[in-house]
């Protein structure tokens, strides 16, 4: 006959057991990454009130309650296995310097590293790619120097990674379509150099605005995005031509490449009429060509700004009968002849400029000509001595 009353105590205790220890314990090797990772943060950088201050080794990371020690900053799974794993890393801003500890490699449950708007610096340790849990790696304002480590293309489960603002240099590794997984690339505000290498196929956000690229964009780079959706590449030296495949990318929806040194831009009437081109900016490039019928063809698009280049030759009507169309900047350039009657018609909301230009007849009562237009020397000069038509 069982023993009811031991049974009795039995099922007390588990009861009891899972009311006070919600959760079990740290894996001790996870407890010995934790250590690492504060001790390699200068302890004077750690303020009184943050999460970091919080982090006393004398209790469980994992253990429940947290009043007083290990509050915030990190997450624990919550599985009933043996030992609790770390599955979060997400610091507060509390201006944290120190270094990055390469042994944090070893939580290989990470799912979110976050240690944005902090201090940290020195190098990206090469070891982080033995994460193969890792679906956000945010080190967005820090001072993160070194290159972006190539190993980074191992980490399978990764869908946004965002090292923005910090002080990375050198090209990007050209293994990054390893990134099968990767919805968001957000690099911008770094000192990278060279060209875009091969992107991930499965990209809807590429972000590399305020490096310094280099050479032009390349079909081999953004070949089989079908997703991407927006292009920030804005102040970087990107030149040469920016050919028609771009455009063509099915799912465009915002372009930013104002600032580089784009010298022509193609774009061909879309393939698809249900295009999804919302904006384009391509102001302050070098691009000296006749501005494209082909961008009225976008069904959708709203705002279009080729402000401060080298821009020839008329406005076509066509842009006058763009109902989507709600901003078009195009001053600072050489147009010439008259700008289509329908922009001053009144029955479109266009705001925008057109002043800076070479315009006849651009109506001084409409806020799109109210920046003057070029002395009448400047367009003469550029449109070979003859008289303007
Ligand atoms: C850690 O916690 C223990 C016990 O609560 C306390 O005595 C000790 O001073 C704490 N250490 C730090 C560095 O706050
Ligand atoms: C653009 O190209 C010209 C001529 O190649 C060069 O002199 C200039 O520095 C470049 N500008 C930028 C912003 O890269
Ligand atoms: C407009 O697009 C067509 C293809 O759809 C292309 O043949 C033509 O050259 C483009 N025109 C301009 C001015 O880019």
């Amino acid at each position: 006959m069982p023993n009811l009353f031991f049974l009795l105590l039995l099922s007390l205790h588990l009861s009891l057991s899972s009311l006070i220890l919600v959760q079990s314990s740290t894996l001790p090797s996870d407890i010995s990454v934790l250590q690492a990772f504060k001790s390699s943060i200068k302890p004077t950088s750690i303020p009184s009130y943050s999460c970091l201050a919080s982090w006393n080794f004398t209790s469980d990371p994992c253990s429940s309650p947290h009043i007083t020690h290990f509050t915030c900053g990190l997450t624990c799974s919550t599985t009933s296995a043996a030992a609790a794993r770390i599955t979060q890393l997400t610091l507060d801003p509390a201006a944290y310097s120190g270094t990055l500890s390469p042994l944090i490699s070893k939580l290989t449950q990470l799912t979110i590293l976050d240690l944005s708007d902090n201090n940290f610096f020195g190098p990206i340790p090469s070891s982080l790619s033995s994460l193969p849990n890792l679906q956000i790696f945010i080190l967005r304002s820090n001072s993160f120097s070194g290159s972006v480590p190539p190993s980074i293309s191992n980490l399978k489960s990764l869908q946004s990674l965002d090292f923005s603002g910090n002080s990375l240099s050198g090209s990007l590794p050209n293994t990054l379509n390893s990134l099968t997984s990767l919805r968001r690339l957000d690099i911008s505000y770094n000192k990278i150099t060279g060209s875009i290498p091969k992107l991930p196929l499965n990209l809807l956000e590429l972000a590399l605005k305020a490096n310094s690229l280099s050479g032009s964009l390349n079909k081999f780079s953004f070949d089989g995005l079908t997703q991407l959706e927006v292009v920030e590449l804005s102040e970087n030296s990107i030149s040469g031509t920016l050919q028609s495949w771009f455009f063509l990318l099915p799912s465009l929806q915002q372009v930013d490449l104002a600032n580089n040194n784009l010298t022509l831009v193609e774009i061909w009437k879309p393939i698809n009429p249900n295009t999804d081109l919302i904006a384009v900016d391509l102001s302050f490039n070098a691009i000296g060509s006749y501005l494209s019928t082909n961008f009225s063809a976008h069904p959708l698009l709203s705002s279009l700004s080729m402000r401060y280049n080298r821009l020839r030759g008329p406005i076509p009507w066509e842009f006058s009968k763009k109902q989507s169309l709600k901003r078009l900047f195009l001053d600072g350039n050489y147009l010439n002849g008259t700008p289509p009657k329908g922009f001053f018609s009144g029955v479109t909301s266009l705001s925008g400029s057109l002043g800076d230009n070479c315009l006849q007849s651009c109506p001084i009562s409409s806020q799109l000509c109210s920046k003057s237009q070029k002395p009448t020397s400047i367009c003469r000069r550029v449109y070979g001595g003859k008289p303007m038509s």
